[in-house]
């Protein structure tokens, strides 16, 4: 059992869930969290989760000597590891960035992590955990009438991105089976939420819409996806770090499975009502264009297990969490523009819609 109050190092430290995950920990009361990023693109700015708890470290999980000094300064009783490439559309484009990071970053991480873990008292040794944090997408996509997967389900990868992904989730099986390092797995579905890099489905759609941009929807718009806010997914991730059994794996979602198209207009119609055009109705921006190669039709996870094992629940239901994520991107526009106005977001644009034809 690993207390809320012990010391616990984050990788990916400044992506957007590892971002939600600190700031979790500091409001139910941690002393001390430190956190590592090689801060891509993707990062946050360094003032999103500044407190006198964090310690924030730049860096690369793939750097063994920094990941050997760092766990021998810090001495963490646990690792979570958010660190990892996650846009299918830019796994499709340059998928060797996601076999580095995601793959031999991870076993790079993993040979450290090893190490460490070797010179801690036995107690420590048995409580401490390496907790991987995954994704719905290395079961692949299911049939509509398919029920969903559950921590059994086949892999069945269909992007870069899923494929790195199921490769590491046998790394971390791997290393608890034939090393005993206590490792543990959690796979959830899509999450949304504030401060998420406008890269995917909703933040982009938010921002395209207030920017008066057309929204493009891959293909027919109807493919599936399992939308949990990202604050529920955080407290899943303390709970499994808490109390999750080494070499498991647990299934976190909302179970609120909702097609592309009518995400995208509930999205238009909430801003109808917070934020209206001076004319016509948002859902007039929406453009199909082409589809994503490999487009997964439909994911949902059964995530029974963490349910009945450790009492997880979420909190918000689909409605209320993005009402509060559209919320908080109208009260936090200048943040939205300082991402437009960063280069690798308007070269992102070109480069992914520029072929489709809309943007
Ligand atoms: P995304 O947020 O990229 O997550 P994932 O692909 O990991 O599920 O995309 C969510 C869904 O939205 C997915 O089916 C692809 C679709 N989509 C669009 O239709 N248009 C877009 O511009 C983007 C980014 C995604």
């Amino acid at each position: 059992m690993i207390g809320s109050h012990e010391r616990v190092l984050v990788t990916g430290g400044a992506g957007f869930i590892a971002t939600h995950f600190i700031q979790h920990r500091i409001a139910n009361g941690v002393e001390s969290i430190a956190s590592i990023d090689k801060r891509t693109y993707a990062a946050l700015p360094d003032t999103s989760n500044r407190s006198a708890q964090h310690r924030s470290v730049s860096g690369n999980i793939g750097d063994r000597g920094l990941i050997n000094g760092l766990l021998r300064e810090y001495q963490p009783i646990a690792i979570i590891n958010f660190a990892a490439e996650t846009h299918v559309d830019r796994s499709i484009l340059f998928p060797g960035d996601f076999v580095q990071s995601n793959i031999l970053g991870l076993f790079n991480l993993l040979e450290e992590v090893r190490e460490y873990w070797k010179t801690l008292p036995d107690a420590d040794r048995e409580r401490f955990r390496f907790l991987q944090v995954s994704t719905d997408e290395v079961y692949g996509s299911l049939a509509p009438d398919a029920l969903p997967c559950d921590e059994e389900a086949r892999f069945a990868p269909n992007s870069p991105y899923a494929a790195s992904k199921a490769a590491a989730d046998h790394l971390a099986r791997v290393y608890f089976v034939t090393y005993g390092l206590p490792t543990v797995v959690a796979r959830c579905c899509n999450n949304y939420g504030p401060c998420q890099y406008p890269e995917k489905l909703i933040p982009l759609m938010m921002l395209r819409a207030i920017a008066q941009h057309q929204l493009p929807i891959y293909g027919d718009g109807r493919q599936i996806r399992d939308w949990l806010y990202v604050e529920d997914h955080c407290a899943a991730l303390d709970l499994v770090l808490a109390s999750g059994r080494a070499g498991e794996t647990y299934n976190i979602s909302a179970q609120e499975e909702h097609i592309n198209l009518e995400v995208v207009l509930k999205l238009c119609t909430l801003l109808d009502e917070f934020h209206p055009r001076s004319s016509g109705r948002y859902a007039d921006l929406i453009r199909h264009v082409t589809d994503r190669p490999g487009h997964d039709r439909r994911y949902a996870l059964d995530s029974g297990k963490i349910r009945r094992e450790l009492g997880w629940q979420p909190k918000e239901t689909f409605e209320s969490g993005l009402k509060k994520t559209l919320r908080w991107y109208l009260s936090n526009l200048g943040w939205l523009q300082s991402v437009t106005m960063h280069k690798p977001f308007s070269e992102w644009l070109v480069l992914n819609y520029g072929q489709r034809g809309t943007i």
